[in-house]
């Protein structure tokens, strides 16, 4: 049986977009459910939790709504005894509460004109709302919400999903969307990008959730990267020829564009390595939204991902890169 444990303060209008109907309606109620039916049998040896992160709005959009501006909001099913359980909670951001309190949104959110905003900077640091939705990830035993333009990483319980608050080894560029964990040393590895030189910075969580080690990754202008890759020795980041073109970010405006001149590096670095150990690999033109596997053959690195040869209708291949 469901118990209502909160509802959230909503204002959002009734709309046929379609990116707020059917499975993306949103739910401004918090629910514990104990208990579950069960339909089948689930086997009495397999015990812990399963969380995703969802994109919920509660305000109506200041111009157009686009899905990523919905807050973040995690959904946790716990098997344990042959038994399941639920609950869902907001994620507790900054920008959450504030707009909870002012009762309407503040952030003119992704596709709105940076121009029009108040906010000042791109992504999380400007215009667009840190809602914490994009990613979830257990390291150090509990959870870590993210967002993909750099956020700030959101500590969660993984016992009740209470917010627990802003991560504090986070540096001010955030974190990306993507964080790895090394299910063996339980390690996480992360990486930032912004719109100053070095451009992107790599760091190293231990399993006691200290950071231990950050250097810069130096690019030859801002990009926009999104996912990295870990092996058991190595990290891979990237430079991508997709970016907001410099002329743009001095008037205030990010929009990305796709340089068709220009080709793709992969960098390769030792998990503990400085920026000047970073092996750059270029390779065919292309963008990489997300990785799907990353391991070693003998001196060989190989990473899995769709490879696109425009960040659009995507691909799947294989790339391979030498580390000596
Ligand atoms: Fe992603």
């Amino acid at each position: 049986m469901a118990k209502l444990v909160n509802r959230v303060s909503a204002t959002l209008s009734e709309t046929d977009h379609p990116y707020l109907n059917g499975a993306w309606t949103p739910n401004f109620a918090e629910y514990d459910a104990d208990d579950m039916e069960v339909i089948g049998e689930i086997p009495a040896d397999i015990a812990g939790i399963y969380v995703r992160n969802t994109e919920n709005p509660v305000h109506d959009a200041i111009g157009k709504y686009h899905p990523f501006d919905g807050d973040g909001m995690l959904h946790m099913l716990r098997l344990k005894d042959g038994k399941a359980s639920y609950k869902n909670r907001f994620i507790r951001t900054r920008g959450f509460e504030a707009e909870q309190e002012a009762g309407e949104a503040l952030w003119i959110g992704f596709t709105g004109n940076p121009k029009k905003s108040r906010r000042k900077g791109w992504g999380a640091h400007g215009y667009i709302k840190d809602s914490s939705s994009t990613d979830i990830v257990v390291h150090a035993g509990q959870l870590l919400s993210t967002f993909w333009q750099c956020g700030e990483g959101y500590r969660v319980s993984a016992e009740n999903l209470d917010t627990l608050g802003i991560e504090g080894w986070v540096p001010l560029d955030g974190i990306s969307a993507h964080p790895k964990v090394d299910l063996k040393t339980g390690e996480m590895m992360f990486f930032n990008y912004s719109t100053h030189a070095p451009y992107m910075h790599y760091g190293v969580v231990g399993a006691d959730n200290r950071l231990k080690h950050y250097t810069p990754i130096e690019l030859p202008a801002p990009r926009l990267p999104h996912d990295m890759a870990i092996s058991p020795n190595y990290s891979v980041l990237n430079d991508f020829p997709l970016y907001w073109p410099k002329e743009l970010i001095d008037q205030g405006v990010y929009v990305p564009q796709y340089d068709q001149t220009r080709p793709s590096r992969f960098a390769v670095l030792p998990r503990y390595g400085n920026g000047d150990e970073v092996k750059w690999f270029e390779a065919e033109r292309t963008y990489v939204l997300h990785f799907t596997n990353c391991y070693e053959e003998g001196d060989d690195v190989v990473l899995d991902g769709y490879f696109q040869k425009n960040p659009g209708p995507s691909r799947c291949r294989r790339c391979r890169t030498r580390t000596s």
